[in-house]
């Protein structure tokens, strides 16, 4: 269990003030000046150091991304945040954004100094209208007390950043697709390479992380690698926040240490599983891209990145949507389905039609109105789509079907039965 002093997000319930008068009293925003006088490859070695792994959902090494950026630029450097999060389950970025707002643009500074960037733009999702405001406000502050712009913090490094207000579109959280859209199109995916530390936003050399990994980053850097590197295990490292939804007691978000056992997180923070833990029938544990984990798997599973995948589902933005035995789980996945082909941008063939298919082909699996055949058919076809796309949405679309035939198949199966069964009298009525 994760220790009070160890706890990076200390207003993730807006219990205090997270204006800046709040958030210097919790520490945000000291010795700032002091970390970027330390210089730039002290502050990529110190994240590189520390294992900090994306939040955002892939898992990249953050401290290895930084590096990839010009040590020599001729070309403007940019910082681009990330706080699109439209991942269904996924509500960690928000509470950040309306509670810590401070926390994150001391982290986009530090992370700016790191790589010498010119200016970091928040690309923030439409919907979050409040904690644009906030953010807005925190941001005003920081102005107005000298922690951003020219000289920040007094330090002689020079940082504009703006806010910028998306318009709810799920594939704008795609950096590429993000980028487009803060230039002002249509928010679609970019072919790598280029990268965006190469070629990024206006063409120039840029680097796209999530909210709760820049917000992290003050922290690792005031309180030292090993700090961070000693919670959780190798690989996986430090503190998470995760977001507990479904058939729980509690829904929550928690900050707890990584490679915490699933059934402890539930149980700990959650109030446990609806009716108690016999009566789990399973989690998607890392937001809806992540393929469902059985019961069984999820008794003794940790929620980090290597234990997930290890179980062929991933940590993805750590967000456990928990299903008890109520659940219609090929409804469930069925209505992902469903999500994920409406939020297709089409640019890819595999993914506009195929993500179409999957969800006309699941929505007979809820009625059971299919041929046992067809359930291979349906995980044949999630094959040809993922990994033959631009971006990974299809791959997110292609993961819940492929985790449910995995892991539901029976189930599947049964209701194709019934229906079988039910059919002749269904056409004699
Ligand atoms: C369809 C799609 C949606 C995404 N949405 C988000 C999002 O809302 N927020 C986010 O941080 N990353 C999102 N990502 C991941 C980003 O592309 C990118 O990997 C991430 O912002 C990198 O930040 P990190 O290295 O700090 O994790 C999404 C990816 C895909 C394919």
């Amino acid at each position: 269990m994760l220790a009070d002093q160890d706890r990076v997000f200390t207003n993730l319930y807006g219990e205090h003030d997270w204006r800046l008068a709040g958030a210097r009293k919790r520490g945000v925003w000291s010795g700032v000046k002091e970390l970027i006088h330390k210089g730039r490859d002290w502050i990529v070695n110190e994240v590189k150091e520390s294992g900090l792994r994306g939040r955002g959902g892939a898992g990249f090494p953050t401290g290895l991304k930084w590096s990839f950026m010009p040590k020599q630029s001729d070309r403007p450097c940019y910082l681009v945040v990330n706080a699109d999060e439209s991942e269904p389950g996924t509500c960690k970025d928000r509470d950040i954004l309306r509670f810590d707002p401070h926390r994150l643009l001391e982290g986009c500074l530090l992370a700016g100094a790191g790589m010498a960037v010119n200016a970091t733009y928040i690309y923030i999702r439409g919907e979050f209208y409040k904690e644009a405001q906030h953010l807005q406000a925190a941001i005003d502050e920081a102005y107005a007390a000298g922690l951003l712009g020219k000289n920040a913090c007094g330090s002689g490094y020079d940082m504009e950043l703006y806010l910028h207000r998306g318009a709810g579109a799920y594939i704008c959280g795609e950096e590429t697709a993000l980028l487009e859209s803060l230039e002002g199109r249509k928010g679609m995916p970019r072919l790598k390479p280029p990268f965006p530390a190469q070629v990024g936003l206006y063409g120039c050399p840029s680097t796209v992380n999530n909210v709760e990994t820049i917000a992290t980053a003050g922290e690792i850097l005031r309180r030292g690698a090993s700090w961070f590197a000693g919670i959780g295990r190798p690989r996986n490292t430090g503190t998470k926040i995760f977001c507990i939804s479904g058939h729980v007691e509690q829904p929550c978000n928690v900050e707890e240490a990584m490679s915490i056992p699933m059934r402890e997180l539930i149980e700990r923070h959650a109030g446990g599983v609806r009716g108690g833990w016999d009566n789990l029938l399973g989690v998607i544990p890392g937001g809806s891209s992540t393929p469902v984990l059985p019961k069984s798997v999820c008794d003794d599973v940790l929620m980090d990145f290597d234990s997930l995948v290890a179980q062929k589902s991933g940590l993805g933005t750590a967000a456990l949507i928990v299903m008890d035995k109520s659940t219609d789980i090929v409804r469930a996945i069925a209505r992902l389905s469903a999500f994920y082909k409406h939020e297709s941008c089409g640019q890819c063939t595999p993914c506009r039609e195929g993500l179409g298919w999957v969800w006309r082909v699941m929505e007979r699996m809820v009625a059971g109105n299919a041929s046992v055949e067809e359930i291979d058919t349906l995980l044949e076809v999630s094959y040809e789509i993922e990994g033959h796309t631009i971006c990974a949405l299809a791959d997110g679309a292609a993961w819940p079907v492929q985790g449910l035939i995995r892991h539901f198949r029976p189930e599947m199966i049964r209701r194709i039965e019934q229906y079988r069964a039910a059919a002749p009298r269904q056409a004699a009525e």
